[in-house]
């Protein structure tokens, strides 16, 4: 049984301050949900998450590969562990239209953070040309296939992959959960063709692209999504709490 992970991202958004008032309210809800919940927060805001959040997990929203080194405006994976950040989230669209991050890096961030005991989030997903173009699954497959290059299945299962369509990023247009749950099962059935079964079995895919608190449960009772990764409804303490008790 896949446990459900639901992670907010907020981009580049909050301050220290209005990142404890939220957890003061979130953190208290988190405990008393079976999902794993957790908060992509700006890497200003990841020593205070890590002090302050005891049942939300805390993920950086990039990283670079490299060990140390000229890389001016980065941070390496050790510094990450240093503050104690369990989490990474790799491969965003944003980061892979803006900051050209590619399918190749995604692999050597998602090898590195692995062999560092970090976890991965890899993110994958279309943009509305190849959705119309029918390619989305040849497209994400593709993606899917580049970033665990080279991973072996047992460090497979210590990644989990976010889903997130690109045209249905902070457009309120969420994918229909049929249509995220194909895209979904697709991917599964990839991971069993790069790995087996029984590892496809295992790997937790989360569903983002405008998800809220009204749309939430419907997604999370699709089969192969197992979670949300979500962008401006996680801003506000009320509203992540409503996504992370999203079964009531
Ligand atoms: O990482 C989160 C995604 O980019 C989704 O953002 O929920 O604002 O559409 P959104």
């Amino acid at each position: 049984m896949r446990q459900k992970v639901i992670f907010g991202n907020w981009k580049m958004n909050g301050t220290n301050a209005e990142l404890v008032t939220f957890l003061k309210k979130v953190d208290k809800a988190a405990k008393k949900t079976d999902v794993v919940a957790g908060l992509g927060l700006p890497f200003t805001l990841l020593e205070t998450g890590i002090a302050k959040a005891k049942n939300v997990k805390v993920a950086a929203q990039n990283v670079h590969f490299a060990e140390k080194g000229a890389f001016t405006g980065e941070v390496s994976i050790s510094m990450l562990k240093e503050v104690g950040v369990q989490y990474v989230i790799i491969g965003h669209s944003e980061r892979r239209e803006m900051f050209a991050e590619t399918d190749e890096t995604v692999n050597k961030k998602a090898t590195a953070l692995i062999a560092a005991g970090i976890t991965p989030i890899i993110c994958c997903g279309e943009t509305l040309e190849t959705k119309e173009a029918k390619k989305t699954v040849t497209f994400v497959n593709a993606q899917i296939k580049k970033a665990y290059k080279g991973i072996s299945a047992e460090d497979a299962l210590k990644t989990i992959i976010a889903y997130e369509p690109i045209w249905a990023i902070g457009t309120g247009k969420t994918a229909t959960s049929e249509d995220a749950e194909k895209v979904c099962e697709a991917i599964r059935k990839n991971l069993t063709k790069i790995y087996d079964e029984k590892t496809a079995q295992q790997i937790t895919i989360q569903y983002g692209g405008s998800v809220n608190p009204s749309n939430i449960a419907e997604l999370m009772s699709q089969p192969n999504i197992d979670g949300a990764l979500v962008g401006g409804a996680s801003l506000k303490a009320d509203d992540f709490i409503a996504l992370i008790k999203y079964k009531k």
